[in-house]
């Protein structure tokens, strides 16, 4: 099998957030201590990806490159591309076409912020599926603002349905995607829908109508969350904050993870403190430096 490869789609206009969001991208906002990019981008690296291409509006690109770079500094390899227009969640894979070749992908959301013990092993099974699609159910308390799985009796997926006004179960889909590499295939027979997006579900839809759409269920130990209103904005980096200072380890520092996965030496991790010597996070990367 093809090795898979990470996409991190972070466009959007994210308008709920006007007026921060017309100047700036919400991915680029920080989540406490971190640009927001941070902690989706985590994700998929301690799902072991490292080849990701990152998706951003027009405007918004060269500033993420600022950030981000090559992804050299993190043993990665970014692919940018452009999405000219917000068209919706699924167009990401026909941009990402000429990226994938073929490959199996992992996608998620710029703006998803997933924390939980296990999270690696979680992310390695469903690497292991090479065929259909995994995504991955969590309980909230007000599913009418996601997509929700309608699950059968004997736990298989009777539908996907996106805002419903009557939930059929209280589990939302995050917006994280193991899809396999028809994906772009199957996007492009995907059509507009009312709103005149690109939806998501109508792509898992694609995969649930020939049985290869997984539901796995992340339990009541893991954090999901999301930052596109002030207030869940502002909770994520409070949650964050609280982690971080109780246990004074990182959430979400790319650094950390490219040195404990492997990624990069130890020469280059002490590369990246120097950058930062003169704040608690260049002395947190030299401190695991010398573990
Ligand atoms: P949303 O939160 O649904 O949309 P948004 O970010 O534009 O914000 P708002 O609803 O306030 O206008 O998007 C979820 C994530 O997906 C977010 O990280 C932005 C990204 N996204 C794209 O990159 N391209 C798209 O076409 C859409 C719809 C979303």
């Amino acid at each position: 099998m093809t090795k898979r490869k990470g996409i991190i789609l972070a466009g959007g206009s994210g308008t709920r957030l006007w007026p921060i969001t017309m100047g700036v991208s919400k991915q680029l906002l920080p989540l406490y201590d971190k640009p927001m990019i941070y902690y989706p981008l985590s994700v998929l690296m301690l799902g072991g990806i490292r080849e990701i291409a990152i998706i951003t509006t027009p405007e918004d690109q060269t500033q993420f490159q600022r950030l981000m770079g090559d992804g050299s500094q993190w043993g990665l390899s970014f692919t940018w591309i452009v999405q000219p227009a917000p068209d919706g969640l699924a167009q990401a894979y026909l941009l990402a076409r000429d990226f994938l070749n073929g490959a199996p992908s992992a996608m998620v959301l710029g703006d998803n912020i997933f924390f939980g013990h296990g999270l690696p092993e979680t992310l390695a099974a469903a690497d292991a599926q090479p065929m259909g699609g995994t995504v991955f159910g969590y309980r909230v308390a007000d599913p009418e603002r996601y997509g929700v799985v309608d699950f059968a009796p004997d736990g298989t997926v009777r539908s996907i349905q996106e805002k419903p006004e009557k939930p059929p179960s209280n589990y939302a889909v995050t917006g994280l995607y193991y899809l396999d590499g028809r994906a772009p295939d199957l996007a492009e027979t995907v059509r507009p829908s009312a709103r005149g997006e690109l939806e998501i579900v109508d792509l898992l839809e694609k995969y649930r109508s020939e049985g290869s759409l997984r539901v796995e269920r992340m339990g009541r130990g893991y954090a999901w969350l999301d930052t596109g209103t002030h207030g869940s904005l502002l909770d994520a980096g409070n949650f964050v904050r609280t982690l971080t200072d109780r246990q004074g380890l990182q959430v979400g520092s790319p650094d950390e993870i490219a040195w404990r996965s492997g990624f990069i030496t130890r020469e280059a991790l002490l590369k990246r403190a120097d950058t930062f010597r003169k704040n608690d996070y260049g002395r947190y990367l030299l401190g695991i430096a010398s573990e």
